[in-house]
């Protein structure tokens, strides 16, 4: 659990707490408004998916989630395919060292490339849900969602 609290102005080794008196602490919430900051508590749920096999095809099959997928990339590559807003396949190559956050609501699927191998782990914001809701699924909360943030602009991980 992250903390975030006020400093105190004192010169002494910055490695030091710096608590201010009396100590004073910001919500998660807090800091998100005061500072845009953002945190997410995340739960590895596991490495190299068991029947990976059998789910390859379920993969492949278009889909949505309520929730974001996170997938870190061990080793090996892959292709997530996002529709665009026109409903355009877009093609996302990703290899060993990528981080791919897909927003709950997207339309999507995911298939290995030519070379046949990926490891990866899937991280989830609390409890692991990783249902498939194959298209279509147009009127679920998290899809109409989406659609709003796609027409009214996403918001850039790093604000400019
Ligand atoms: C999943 C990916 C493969 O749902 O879309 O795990
Ligand atoms: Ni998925």
């Amino acid at each position: 659990m992250v903390k975030a609290w006020y400093m105190d102005n004192k010169d002494a080794d910055q490695r030091l707490e710096h608590h201010k008196s009396p100590h004073e602490y910001l919500s998660l919430e807090t800091l998100y408004q005061k500072t845009g900051v953002e945190h997410y508590s995340i739960t590895c749920s596991e490495s190299c998916l068991p029947d990976f096999e059998n789910k390859l095809k379920s993969f492949y099959t278009e889909h949505l989630h309520t929730d974001e997928e996170i997938r870190l990339v061990l080793d090996g590559s892959g292709y997530f395919d996002v529709r665009d807003g026109k409903d355009d396949w877009i093609r996302i190559a990703v290899s060993k060292g990528d981080l791919i956050i897909i927003p709950a609501g997207i339309y999507h699927r995911f298939t290995l490339d030519l070379k046949n191998y990926i490891k990866a782990k899937r991280y989830f914001v609390g409890e692991p849900i990783w249902h498939p809701y194959n298209r279509p699924s147009d009127n679920m909360e998290c899809r109409l969602n989406y659609l709003h943030h796609q027409v009214n602009g996403f918001r850039p991980i790093t604000p400019k």
